[in-house]
């Protein structure tokens, strides 16, 4: 087992046991709370983000990847025909479900390590939100590869990530420099989790995505995300 396989071990076990304090860092709370003034421009620029996705329109047969707690999941449902959430957690589907209308939800919910995972069809949208960022960068380029034979001829792809930003994390975590690969995060009960954590600069993700055949635009919030659309060039 390579040292990045170890990680994206652990980086499974801490979203599993993390899914009922999750939204804790996208809500604010808790140790994520920086103070009225950055948590008021982070939830300003989370709104720049979701007006970008509102304008994208997710439409058709969406996929989203690392779905998580459903807190982008609620947006996609508004436009898309049919959604399709793959999680390796079935904890933070569990929470995804019951915030999208519980045993109704109108949601295939799919359990699968991404990193194993291979597409039973095609999906006219593809969606990511804050997982690109725990890709290691040796699977960068196979991610890719997968999110493109997951996507009907003329489908569209939106992702969100987080830039380099001391503030975005919880107060006792600690980032390890813009270019390490990797973080060590803690539960409030104080369980230490190490987890892959790529903070890739939007202009160095462009060319590589151009590289691979991708057309590509990537913008920046002023101060904690990057988001940006992509199609087969
Ligand atoms: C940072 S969260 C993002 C969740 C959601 N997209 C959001 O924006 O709130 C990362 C998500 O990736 C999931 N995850 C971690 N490793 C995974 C893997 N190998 N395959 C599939 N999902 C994975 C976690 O369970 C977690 O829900």
């Amino acid at each position: 087992m390579t040292s990045s396989d170890r990680l994206i071990e652990e980086q499974i076990a801490y979203y599993q046991a993390r899914a009922g304090e999750y939204d804790e860092w996208f809500l604010r709370q808790g140790r994520y709370d920086h103070g009225p003034e950055m948590n008021a421009r982070w939830f300003a620029e989370v709104e720049q983000v979701a007006r970008a996705l509102e304008a994208f329109a997710p439409s058709g047969d969406v996929l989203e990847l690392a779905s998580g707690t459903g807190l982008w999941t609620q947006r996609l449902m508004t436009t898309a025909q049919t959604l399709t959430a793959v999680d390796s957690s079935p904890e933070v589907h569990a929470v995804n479900r019951e915030r999208l209308g519980g045993a109704s939800a109108p949601v295939r919910y799919e359990v699968a390590d991404l990193f194993r995972w291979q597409p039973d069809r095609q999906y006219d949208t593809i969606f990511f939100s804050f997982w690109l960022s725990h890709v290691p960068l040796e699977r960068l380029e196979s991610f890719w590869s997968l999110v493109r034979a997951a996507l009907a001829p003329g489908g569209r792809v939106f992702f969100v990530d987080a830039l380099y930003e001391e503030t975005s994390t919880a107060k006792n975590h600690q980032l390890e420099g813009a270019d390490a690969h990797a973080v060590t995060r803690r539960l409030n009960d104080g369980q230490e989790y190490r987890i892959v954590k790529v903070f890739y600069r939007p202009e160095t993700l462009t060319e590589r995505l151009t590289a691979w055949g991708w057309q590509v635009r990537i913008e920046r919030t002023p101060t904690y995300f990057y988001y940006g659309e992509a199609t087969i060039a």
